[in-house]
């Protein structure tokens, strides 16, 4: 885990430097114009702790450090944890994950914490519950696990706070890298929810008062074909979503028969 925070004690709410362009090597980062509703998502519900699951090169990683630094102080200095499955770039090995944040934005005043270790499973058991105010799932988009990674992550969420998902449109947009699951995730959300960018394929859900309230989406949305089989292991769902355990054993069983 590396932890950054780099710019002066006395820079922290002065004008910060703008985001450099994504480096050449980059490939498969969110485009600038879906940065602008992140950038519009951190603006508006000002997170003191935000959590962004799924970094690769790191190119939302520094768009988010920008937007979080040019939010006036708050109460307690701002941190973004920026979580990953893997330490080297998905595209490139030779790349480590997060690394474009070096030339993209390089002296965040954001405290910046890079986990490339960990998944929304092991996450939900190791940060406290409800300290997370703004969260962000740009991971593997093959349904079920937009849908598993939201349901382990709500936990973590400050209550009714909002979720972003990008990828909401990717079969589309992108039909031969055609996954699904952030698709069905948000198109089947029950409660509030908006969509934005250029093309519409980025959108943030807002998660009810009450988490159970989440299991018949996650009911009709389990019933859909996986496109990519997670572990046992993965479909360990934390306590509000104990009534879909025994269904999702009986499909992980019915997968590995396959
Ligand atoms: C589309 S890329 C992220 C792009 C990044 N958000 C950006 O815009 O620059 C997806 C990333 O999710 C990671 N990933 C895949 N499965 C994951 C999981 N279960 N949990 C966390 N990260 C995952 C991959 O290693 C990859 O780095």
């Amino acid at each position: 885990m590396t932890v950054a925070a780099s710019c002066r004690a006395d820079d922290v709410g002065r004008p910060r430097p703008e985001v450099q362009p994504a480096p050449s090597w980059v490939r498969g980062a969110i485009p600038p114009g879906d940065a602008e509703f992140l950038q519009a998502m951190v603006t508006a519900h000002a997170p003191a702790d935000m959590l962004e699951l799924g970094v690769a090169s790191g190119v939302s990683s520094a768009y988010l450090l920008h937007a979080l630094d040019a939010l006036p102080a708050g109460a307690r200095p701002r941190r973004l944890r920026s979580c990953d499955i893997t330490p080297t770039c998905y595209f490139d090995a030779a790349r480590a994950t997060g690394e474009a944040v070096r030339t993209m934005y390089p002296q965040p005043c954001t405290t910046w914490v890079l986990d490339t270790d960990t998944d929304a499973r092991r996450l939900s058991q190791a940060l406290p519950a409800g300290s997370v105010d703004l969260t962000f799932i740009d991971a593997n988009h093959y349904h079920p696990w937009p849908l598993l990674d939201l349901l382990h992550v709500s936990v973590l969420a400050r209550r009714q706070s909002w979720v972003i998902l990008h990828d909401i449109d990717l079969p589309r947009l992108a039909p031969q890298y055609a996954a699904w699951g952030a698709k069905w995730l948000f198109d089947e959300w029950p409660f509030e929810k908006l969509a934005g960018g250029p093309q519409q394929n980025i959108g943030a859900v807002r998660l009810p008062a009450d988490l159970t309230a989440l299991v018949p989406l996650a009911r009709t949305l389990l019933a859909r074909p996986w496109e990519h089989a997670p572990t046992r292991w993965h479909v360990a769902l934390p306590a509000p979503f104990s009534a879909l355990h025994a269904t999702l054993d009986a499909q992980i069983d019915a997968a590995a028969v396959r």
